[in-house]
């Protein structure tokens, strides 16, 4: 099985998280690919993978510049994804009460609603209470490849 995870993020820490699971996970699937969502569209899930969306919140609750294009796509561009397992990494910061986590949890609605099926709950990860994305992230993942 291959673990595509696509990382939407603006000062790159969905991206040290997406790293640390590409190091800490290698054992529990076949391949890693991580993916920077810059240039994406919908047609990054035609692949027969297992996805794993890493995503930051910026803005009021928006997803990172380098995410729209593949976050609109799924609106302009839909298309049935019912061939596609997902799980979600949702970075935030609770200071932002309103909004915590939507980045992650955009995706999550626009994917559920195409068909696709979430496996496991959505891990948020709380920027303000001092623990590392990264660390967090990749003990996470293993538990979550564990139950895929
Ligand atoms: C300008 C700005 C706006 C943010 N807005 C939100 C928000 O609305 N909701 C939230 O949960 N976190 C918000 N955050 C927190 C980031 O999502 C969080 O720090 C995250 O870990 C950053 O990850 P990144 O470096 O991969 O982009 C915001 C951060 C900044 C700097």
């Amino acid at each position: 099985m291959k673990l595509k995870i696509l990382v939407g993020t603006m000062t790159n820490t969905a991206e040290y998280a997406a790293q640390a699971i590409e190091m800490d996970c290698a054992d529990l699937v076949d391949h890693i690919e991580v993916l920077l969502m810059d240039g994406l569209d919908i047609s990054v899930f035609d692949e027969d993978a297992l996805y794993l969306i890493c995503c930051s919140t910026y803005g009021a609750g928006d997803v990172p510049d380098n995410a729209r294009a593949l976050c609109d796509s799924l609106d302009t561009a839909p298309r049935f994804l019912g061939h596609v397992r997902y799980g979600v990494i949702a970075l935030g910061d609770r200071t932002h009460a309103q909004t915590f986590c939507f980045g992650g949890k955009k995706f999550d609605e626009r994917l559920h609603s195409l068909g696709a099926k979430r496996i496991g709950e959505v891990f948020c990860h709380d920027a303000s209470d001092g623990s590392m994305a990264e660390t967090e992230a990749a003990a996470w993942c293993r538990t979550w490849l564990a139950s895929v």
